[in-house]
């Protein structure tokens, strides 16, 4: 994962995610050259708009920081897969995955209205050069909206990874302060997912297949191997998880506490993704896993 932001004109650490930074448009390149070097096959982009507004328009502006790094790193390293995350809440004001209206002192997210901006989105994305869009919002019916939205202008070849199951997670917390997303009111559970509810992950997983999606996706990672397992089980599907910021942090946190040593912990911990029915890694550690790889 890389995060790029429009207001940088060099690299910013994060607070909570040592070894993580926000990248300037300018660096997005080299640091997909420098994927690409290690052996790894993908990237996926997060953008960091410089302005926000309540329908998201940055985010499927065709001159946008996502659209832009895209054209950059196919400029510079064309066999690199390239996937996008498909989401509104970092170009929304109010930090929420789609557009939302108050009313009588509640908020709703309104679903459908979301839904179209998210396909522009992808459609944007796909447009700039993007090998595969991956929406993150969870809202319902994404996913045959942009794979019809794709079809339609001549992105058959576009394919989906669906965030199929997204449970609603204490563990995103560092990645919304690194993506400067967190939402400004409520929270996210009217959208992603109950953790306690196997079954919904379990629907909703269908749901995408049936509209369209590619690889499905389940996250996190640690606390739901046993959806992992069940969804590739179940589905046979290329299956992917994803290791969240939260996850990443506690075990940073842990190893300059002197509590634990990285390397066999990380090693110990994407065996167990992988044994879990993973074909696809989304975690922050990749390029030390490449080099250990390596080794
Ligand atoms: C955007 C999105 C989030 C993550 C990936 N895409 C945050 C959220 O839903 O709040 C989290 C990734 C991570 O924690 O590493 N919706």
């Amino acid at each position: 994962p890389h995060f790029v932001s429009e207001k940088l004109e060099c690299r910013h650490p994060t607070a909570s995610m040592p070894g993580v930074f926000q990248l300037a448009p300018q660096e997005i390149s080299e640091e997909a050259q420098r994927a690409c070097d290690l052996g790894l096959q993908a990237v996926l982009l997060f953008g960091i708009p410089a302005t926000k507004d309540d329908q998201g328009s940055s985010a499927y502006d065709e001159n946008g920081v996502v659209q832009r790094a895209v054209r950059a790193i196919k400029a510079k390293c064309p066999e690199l897969v390239v996937i996008t995350d498909v989401c509104l809440c970092e170009y929304m004001s109010h930090g929420h995955c789609g557009v939302t209206k108050m009313d009588g002192g509640h908020f709703h997210v309104l679903n459908d209205e979301s839904v179209e901006l998210l396909a522009q989105t992808a459609l944007s994305h796909a447009a700039a050069g993007a090998d595969l869009v991956a929406p993150s919002d969870m809202m319902d019916g994404r996913i045959g909206a942009i794979r019809e939205m794709l079809d339609s202008n001549g992105f058959d070849q576009t394919g989906i990874m669906s965030y199929a199951a997204k449970f609603a997670s204490v563990f995103y917390g560092p990645f919304r302060e690194a993506a400067e997303s967190p939402p400004q009111f409520g929270d996210r559970s009217s959208y992603q997912m109950d953790s306690a509810n196997a079954a919904e992950a379990l629907r909703e997983v269908a749901l995408d297949i049936d509209e369209g999606a590619d690889i499905v996706l389940i996250k996190p990672a640690l606390p739901y191997l046993d959806i992992l397992w069940r969804v590739r089980e179940r589905f046979a599907k290329p299956t992917g998880v994803y290791h969240v910021s939260g996850e990443y942090a506690m075990v940073k946190a842990a190893v300059e506490k002197g509590c634990i040593e990285e390397r066999p912990a990380v090693l110990e911990i994407m065996t167990s993704l992988k044994r879990a029915g993973a074909d696809l890694i989304i975690t922050y550690w990749a390029r030390e896993l490449a080099e250990w790889t390596k080794e």
